[in-house]
């Protein structure tokens, strides 16, 4: 009976600690210990993480049925099938001699006709792994019938390969960090869209404006900024299911009113100022390693920059040139594999401290400013035709603003309109093309801030 206790008292514990990084462990442990309730949280915790569990030790040691297990749920949740194809390509490769074998087991559960036929032609057709089973190559055959028949067609094959995937959509808060206000704060506000109101988390462990902001693997990162008196290059990291913030691993340069985005499992931090500077330096964070390093500079510098990620490019939009002192249209974009900055076409008028957002892979450049004037126009930029059109107004100046996207809608957070900072939030809905004021404000106005959607702690 006692030991009952001790098991049960152990279960509850772990739920309380589930995250994308050791929920594997924690599924473990549940089958291992017939703990039902338990394994079924991490099962679905494990589900609705799955792009940040991939990126855990725990995923490349798995074993095969536990891997088959995960990735044949419908109920995944993941932006694009490619993930899965990924995961599996990662997890063989971690022992390639011994798991090449393993191949075809795994990819009968890989989704193949749900991707698209390019991705299928540059990417699965030229992994060797893939080249190497006859079973895979199989698969491969599949998916491109589906795409050669008739839409109306392929919902007569038959096999739980053409089957979408239906995730349960996770519960996500928009998280607003540090800021001016009118000076750099430590506050830490959350808004939760269910509910439609603020509540404010753990503050920050010193105060901080202009930072980069980023969510990866299940954490919040604040990069840089401005501490009130100094440009730092201090790396703040924000725990949602402990509500807890730990330093990481300085960055080499000090800057403020930098972009930062995930491209590929790193976190980048591109541009910013460095006190006496615009910078066009760039580096790159290993959450495993915990290392910054630097990685290939961008063409121009750019202070008070704007970054986004699309269709695997790394987007840096406008900013101020320390060097012509001029505010910036011109747009650069990186290339991981490559390690090169390329210029693409410009944006229609000159922004710098625009907020950049990225959503159904358009990336959009919202207000920001040239000079003393503060815009709210907004242009969106489509990679597959690289070009810029003009949007909806929107309904405030702003400059210095966050921006998110989720559920389907684009977010601007405060900024300021050129003499107040604000705290209005407002969302565009690209399918009516207009702007809607939230009727629920921040507690305080703030320019500078750090904004990105998380997912809503258990
Ligand atoms: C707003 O923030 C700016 C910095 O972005 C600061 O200089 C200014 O004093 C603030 N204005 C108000 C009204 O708080
Ligand atoms: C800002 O950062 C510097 C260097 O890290 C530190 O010495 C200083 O105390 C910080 N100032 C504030 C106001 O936190
Ligand atoms: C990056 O460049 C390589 C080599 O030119 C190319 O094969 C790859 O498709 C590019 N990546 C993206 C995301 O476009």
């Amino acid at each position: 009976l006692q030991l009952q206790d001790v098991k049960r008292t152990c279960c509850e514990f772990l739920e309380s600690q589930l995250h994308p990084i050791n929920c594997l462990g924690i599924r473990a442990f549940a089958d291992m210990h017939a703990c039902t309730d338990l394994l079924n949280k991490a099962n679905t915790y494990a589900e609705q993480h799955f792009s940040d569990v991939i990126l855990s030790e725990e995923f490349l040691n798995l074993g095969v049925e536990q891997v088959c297990s995960l990735i044949s749920s419908d109920k995944l949740t993941i932006a694009s099938e490619e993930k899965v194809f990924e995961a599996v390509i990662a997890w063989v490769n971690h022992d390639k001699d011994v798991r090449q074998e393993l191949m075809a087991r795994l990819m009968e559960h890989v989704r193949l006709p749900l991707l698209s036929r390019e991705y299928l032609v540059q990417r699965v057709e030229e992994e060797t792994l893939v080249k190497n089973s006859s079973a895979c190559k199989d698969y491969l055959i599949e998916a491109m019938k589906y795409h050669l028949l008739p839409t109306e067609q392929r919902a007569l094959m038959k096999s739980t390969r053409t089957r979408l995937r239906t995730p349960v959509s996770l519960p996500k808060l928009m998280m607003v960090v540090g800021g001016q206000a009118p000076k750099a704060i430590r506050s830490v506000e959350c808004y939760d869209f269910k509910e439609e109101r603020w509540h404010q988390v753990a503050e920050l462990p010193s105060r901080r404006c202009r930072a980069g902001m980023v969510y990866m693997g299940g954490l919040v990162f604040a990069v840089g900024g401005f501490n009130g008196s100094l440009r730092v290059r201090t790396v703040d990291s924000y725990d949602p299911v402990k509500d807890q913030w730990t330093s990481v691993a300085n960055m080499q340069d000090r800057r403020s009113t930098l972009g930062a985005a995930v491209l590929n499992g790193l976190l980048y931090a591109v541009g910013g100022f460095d006190g006496s500077t615009g910078l066009s330096s760039v580096e790159a964070y290993n959450m495993k390693t915990n290392e910054w390093y630097h990685v290939a500079p961008m063409n121009t510098r750019r202070s008070s920059v704007g970054v986004g990620v699309v269709g695997g490019m790394l987007y840096a939009v406008g900013g101020y040139d320390g060097a012509s002192r001029q505010c910036l249209s011109t747009v650069e974009c990186y290339n991981s594999s490559t390690n090169e900055w390329t210029y693409v076409a410009e944006m229609s008028t000159r922004r710098s401290g625009a907020g950049v957002g990225v959503l159904n892979n358009l990336l959009y450049a919202v207000g920001g400013h040239d000079g003393p004037l503060v815009r709210k126009s907004v242009e969106v930029y489509d990679p597959a035709t690289n070009t810029w059109r003009q949007v909806a107004d929107m309904n405030m100046c702003r400059r210095n603003a966050g921006v998110c996207a989720v559920y389907g809608l684009l977010y601007v957070v405060g900024g300021d309109d050129g003499s107040c900072n604000l705290s209005t939030v407002e969302y565009y809905n690209p399918t009516t093309d207009k702007w809607t004021v939230v009727s629920s404000c921040m507690s305080t106005g703030r320019s500078y801030a750090g904004v990105t959607v998380i997912d809503k702690p258990l």
